[in-house]
């Protein structure tokens, strides 16, 4: 087939360069010339475990091309797939600048195409394909043999192309035979066809919610309980591992600690309670499910303070700054946002390590009493007070934090030689 991909974030590269994979065609489009560039020198713009292995292999095949213009890559496509994010403004409602500007491009692009199939692969609230992509795609191109589809994508950072490659299941939402016929066809090289679930398109939109805000309400849990089990001196690991036995709840998305962050969960589950609220359906439990995630760095700081006293004058080393391990992202990152707390908390110095983020944490934060530290023994070496907050396996050695106070948010380690070490729910 020969597909066209509408932004080459996450999900637009690496679904884009799945399919190349499995031999088809692919042309992404982007607005940054930059990416547009790296993409066809076979670089990654973004860092994902075996992504470039793989965008060298089908670039060396003549597989995959990038672009900035929409009609160049819509005219020599017969399928389209919007990948371009979906943030959720202030107030909790969904932000729709970057659907609406590619939906009129698409539009553009389509005027005199022959039969084409618009899918919308970002995470959009039930009817946004429908009322917003298709009626604006449809207005603009004034073209009728255009056919549209919502396909959710659930693969998580860092294990992109194992996600993409194994997904557990594909969620097709259509409404004519055409695009089902197609998308069927598409996806049953990459997994078996029970496993393919075809239904309507505003279903399909609901089951990306769904899942993201059950998993998101899973770590708020495993928090709550988290915070429960540091009163009785428990440790919620060990109940976790007996609870998620049970096949019913499943162990996956137990492990509490600092809370989830990342483009996806803390928005979608934003957008979710905002949009369920618009509808008047009485809701607390996503709002609770936030709160509790955005409580636990105060948890966490309450526990340093009841050990080493008032963290003003203090200097601390916080290890790991991407929302979580694997990848360079730091949207939503727990551990800047405990970095900023514990500015605010008046501590003299952070010194700031991560293996591969710390680029992208300069952006978002720069503070004098900020530094950040590229080797990890020069930065266990700064100060006493260690942090974990996000868990690279480089940390995982316990000979790191001899003669350490370690406050481990993440349970990443024992402490076994650490002068002290306090777990945030253990
Ligand atoms: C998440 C979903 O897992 C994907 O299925 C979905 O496609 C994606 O959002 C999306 O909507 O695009 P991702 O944000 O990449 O993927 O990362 P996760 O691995 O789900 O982790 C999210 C956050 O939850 C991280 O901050 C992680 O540290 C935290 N987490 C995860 C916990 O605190 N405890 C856990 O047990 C698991």
């Amino acid at each position: 087939m020969r597909i066209s991909i509408i932004g080459s974030g996450y999900v637009g590269l690496t679904t884009g360069v799945g399919f190349a994979l499995k031999n088809h065609k692919v042309w992404f489009v982007d607005v940054d010339k930059r990416k547009v560039d790296m993409i066809n020198r076979a670089t990654s713009p973004i860092y994902e475990p075996g992504l470039e292995e793989a965008l060298r292999e089908v670039h060396s095949k003549g597989l995959v091309r990038a672009t900035l213009s929409y009609e160049e890559a819509i005219k020599s496509t017969e399928i389209t797939f919007i990948a371009v994010p979906t943030p959720t403004k202030d107030d909790g409602s969904i932000d729709l600048r970057f659907i609406e500007n590619v939906s009129r491009s698409i539009g553009e692009a389509l005027k005199d195409k022959d039969k084409h199939i618009v899918v919308v692969k970002s995470t959009v609230l039930p009817g946004i394909t429908e009322n917003v992509v298709k009626e604006i795609i449809k207005q603009v191109s004034k073209n009728d043999n255009i056919y549209f589809a919502m396909n959710p994508e659930f693969l998580r950072e860092g294990r992109a192309m194992e996600d993409v490659l194994n997904p557990d299941r594909v969620v097709i939402g259509v409404e004519d035979e055409y695009a089902k016929e197609k998308l069927l066809s598409l996806y049953k090289d990459f997994v078996s066809e029970d496993r393919i679930l075809i239904m309507p398109i505003r279903s399909a939109e609901l089951v990306k919610y769904s899942s993201n805000a059950f998993l998101s309400m899973k770590i708020s849990y495993s928090n709550l309980i988290g915070r429960l089990a540091k009163r009785l001196g428990i440790d919620v690991y060990e109940v976790m591992d007996a609870v998620g036995m049970d096949k019913r709840i499943g162990r996956d998305f137990l492990n509490a600690g600092l809370g989830f962050g990342g483009s996806c969960f803390p928005k979608d589950v934003k957008a979710l309670s905002y949009f369920t609220k618009s509808l008047n359906v009485r809701n607390t439990l996503w709002e609770e499910v936030l709160e509790i995630n955005e409580t636990q760095i105060g948890e966490l700081i309450n526990i340093m303070k009841s050990v080493v006293g008032s963290l003003k004058g203090k200097e601390i080393v916080v290890l790991g700054l991407s929302f979580k391990p694997d990848t360079d992202d730091i949207r939503e990152s727990r551990a800047l946002k405990l970095i900023k707390k514990l500015i605010d908390e008046k501590a003299e110095k952070v010194y700031a390590h991560d293996p591969i983020a710390i680029d992208n944490a300069k952006k978002e934060l720069s503070h004098d009493k900020v530094e950040y530290i590229y080797d990890l023994q020069d930065a266990l070496s700064r100060a006493d007070i260690v942090v974990i907050a996000t868990e690279w396996e480089m940390y995982k050695n316990e000979e790191l934090y001899k003669d350490k106070i370690v406050f481990d948010g993440r349970r990443v380690i024992r402490g076994e030689h650490a002068r002290y070490y306090e777990g945030l729910s253990w």
